[in-house]
């Protein structure tokens, strides 16, 4: 497991937090940047720090999910290569759903 932050004038203002398993298959579980410090390239640098470790450590496809209602996260991950793969109801909870989300690596 590996986690990084974005640090600006000495205050963190991103986390990102992932891991890999023997099998090849990485995970992304949290990725969070501070509302002031949105839209400006800070989680795709935070996403970018990760993908590194997943590529050393030879992962073949990383995944993660995010709430449905999640627009600006959804759009995030598929800008940064994440494909939908899947839908799971109520699953963290009632009421809000989940869109799967995998990357190959492989193939890149
Ligand atoms: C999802 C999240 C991590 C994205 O982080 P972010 O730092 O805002 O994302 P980025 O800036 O890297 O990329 C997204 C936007 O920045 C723009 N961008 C990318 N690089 C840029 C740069 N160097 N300069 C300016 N803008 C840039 C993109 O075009 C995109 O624009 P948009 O927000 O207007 O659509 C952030 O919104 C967040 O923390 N949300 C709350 C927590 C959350 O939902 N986490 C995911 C749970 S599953």
């Amino acid at each position: 497991m590996v986690s990084y932050v974005a640090v600006e004038d000495g205050r963190v203002i991103g986390y990102i937090r992932g891991s890999v398993k023997k099998c090849g298959l990485g995970s992304l579980e949290v990725v969070g940047v501070s509302p002031n410090a949105f839209s400006k390239g800070v989680g795709t640098a935070l996403m970018k720090e990760l993908e590194k470790f997943w590529r050393r450590h030879k992962m073949r496809k990383v995944y993660t999910c995010v709430s449905a209602h999640n627009t600006k996260a959804l759009i995030y991950y598929i800008r940064n290569g994440f494909v939908p793969e899947g839908y799971q109801r109520n699953h963290f909870r009632d009421g809000v759903d989940e869109i799967m989300l995998g990357r190959f690596l492989k193939y890149k």
